[in-house]
């Protein structure tokens, strides 16, 4: 499989909110890459494709939920490039638009139920997909990991390179989504402590964000809660806010990740976490597919 040379290009823009109160506000735009393999996604696989195609493999093996944005990019990553794909799903059989699509673009599914798929972390879960896959290369949930990490690296390169046409000389900090943590862990290693990335936890204190990040990197990042009371709760506040944000400024947002990080972050400019001046970096990081659920 590969190689993979494919580096898409997101888009940096200023963002106008009337409750950003001075602080100023750009959002880089990895909803805008590709009409499929969209968000941070594409930046998680590259290392990990890149190691899959160092191994000899012929193709990739991941993990997901029904509404999962990584196997979601993997699946379509597989059909874009030409090498197959295997999806381990939790739960029972259901065709969501997300699971559709995966079986569209040549994904092969195998839902392990809830209790198979909690086994995920026990030491012998990937033995039998191997055995029944031996030349797939194995890909963590969500693209995690130190090689997941790395590849979000190359966001702080884009975004530099932007500044120019905003008439910024530099920024101050990140905030972007986390649900793993790999692509906040990504930017914290990139940055090396020049300025604070700041995650806004999509799921509660129990996942384990904060633990994930520091297995990769110890310092530069803040991880704060933003999930409204669980992963993929849906509330009238936050779905109201969404609909805002697309009339005032025509950004798009979906609500388990993007619109929760951007309400906490509104929430925290109200707090008074950011002095006026601030230059803050919005990562939209996609997910934009997962909202036919939702939205
Ligand atoms: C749309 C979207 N934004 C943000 C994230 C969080 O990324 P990470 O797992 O790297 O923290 C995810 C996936 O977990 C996602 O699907």
């Amino acid at each position: 499989m590969g190689p993979f040379d494919w580096l898409p290009h997101a888009p940096l823009e200023p963002l106008q909110l009337d409750w950003l109160n001075g602080v100023e506000l750009a959002v880089l735009r990895l909803d805008c890459i590709d009409p499929l393999i969209s968000g941070n996604k594409w930046f998680k696989l590259t290392e990990h494709l890149a190691q899959a195609r160092h191994a000899g493999a012929t193709g990739g093996i991941s993990l997901g939920g029904a509404y999962s944005n990584h196997l979601h990019a993997l699946a379509a990553a597989g059909k874009r490039f030409g090498f197959p794909t295997v999806g381990l799903l939790r739960g029972h059989p259901q065709d969501t638009p997300t699971v559709l699509d995966l079986k569209a673009f040549g994904m092969q599914l195998h839902w392990l139920g809830y209790g198979g798929y909690r086994a995920r972390h026990e030491p012998g879960f990937w033995l039998p997909w191997r055995e029944q896959y031996p030349d797939f290369h194995p890909i963590p949930e969500g693209g995690g990991g130190l090689a997941g990490a790395q590849g979000c690296g190359v966001l702080v390169e884009q975004a530099r390179a932007q500044l120019g046409k905003l008439g910024w000389s530099d920024y101050d900090a990140w905030w972007l989504a986390a649900g793993t943590g790999t692509t906040v862990a990504g930017l914290a290693l990139a940055e090396a402590g020049a300025r604070t990335v700041y995650g806004a936890m999509a799921v509660p204190d129990d996942h384990g964000v904060a633990q994930n990040v520091n297995a990769i990197v110890q310092d530069g990042y803040t991880v704060l809660d933003a999930c409204r009371g669980g992963f993929a709760k849906v509330d009238p506040l936050l779905l109201d806010f969404i609909e805002r944000t697309e009339q005032a400024c025509g950004l798009p947002l979906e609500p388990l990740y993007t619109g929760k990080a951007l309400l906490a972050l509104k929430q925290q400019i109200e707090a008074g976490r950011f002095t006026p001046g601030t230059r803050l970096i919005f990562i939209h990081t996609g997910g934009l597919q997962g909202r036919r659920g939702f939205l």
